[in-house]
């Protein structure tokens, strides 16, 4: 399953980030607010329970997540999507998944990892704004598939259907968040029209 989320908030912001001219502190900020705009589309299906509150003049009764959430940010791009998912969701946790696109090959290499334990037990949510050809989305899969995860959503900002469709043909159970699906991959791997290097954008390289 994938789902483009077209809000028209999102695509001001998203034409703001895409813009060559935008510098890295408000493509960091505009990276934010997609976040946040993005997640009542992606946390729509999230499970509540009821507890007893007390307002200044009465009880009632209000809600809480009943499903654990964990955010897997893959390293480095994913970092500037973490922030406006986590004022949205601030119960979830974190973890960490390191990798980098070799630039000739477009193969990834993994580098870093720190997950929590019983990953079986969350709802998980990996974090990465580019979906280009997949191989990094996939490899991220692999490895929470290995440690146990069973409920795995990606959630970017821009793809290509060559990303979309490598996830749907050896992970079809996982669930794709986008802002736009955009045309096609140059002869490098990136993204067109796309937004460039994400994570040199974001850090300001
Ligand atoms: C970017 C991006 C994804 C990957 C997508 O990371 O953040 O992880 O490329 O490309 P793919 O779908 O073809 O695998 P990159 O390898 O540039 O590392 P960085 O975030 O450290 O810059
Ligand atoms: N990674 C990026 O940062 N940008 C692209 O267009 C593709 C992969």
């Amino acid at each position: 399953m994938y789902k483009i989320i077209t809000n028209p908030l999102i695509q001001i912001k998203l034409s703001i980030i895409r813009n060559k001219n935008t510098d890295s502190q408000s493509f960091y900020e505009n990276l934010t607010d997609v976040a946040s705009l993005m997640s009542p589309y992606v946390f729509a299906d999230l499970n509540l329970k009821t507890e007893e509150i007390a307002t200044p003049v009465a009880n009632t009764l209000g809600y809480k997540a009943s499903d654990k959430v964990l955010f897997v940010v893959i390293l480095r791009a994913g970092l500037g999507f973490l922030e406006g998912f986590r004022r949205m969701v601030p119960f979830a946790k974190i973890g960490f998944l390191g990798m980098y696109r070799d630039e000739e090959t477009l193969m990834p290499h993994d580098y870093y990892k720190r997950l929590p334990a019983n990953l079986a037990d969350y709802k998980v949510y990996l974090l990465d704004p580019m979906l280009a050809t997949g191989g990094s989305a996939c490899d991220a899969i692999n490895s929470l598939k290995n440690a146990g995860a069973k409920d795995i959503s990606f959630v970017g900002l821009v793809g290509a259907m060559d990303g979309i469709k490598k996830i749907e043909e050896s992970n079809s159970d996982v669930k794709i968040y986008l802002a736009s699906l955009d045309e096609k991959l140059n002869e490098k791997g990136y993204i067109i029209p796309g937004l460039g290097d994400c994570g040199d954008r974001t850090f300001g390289l």
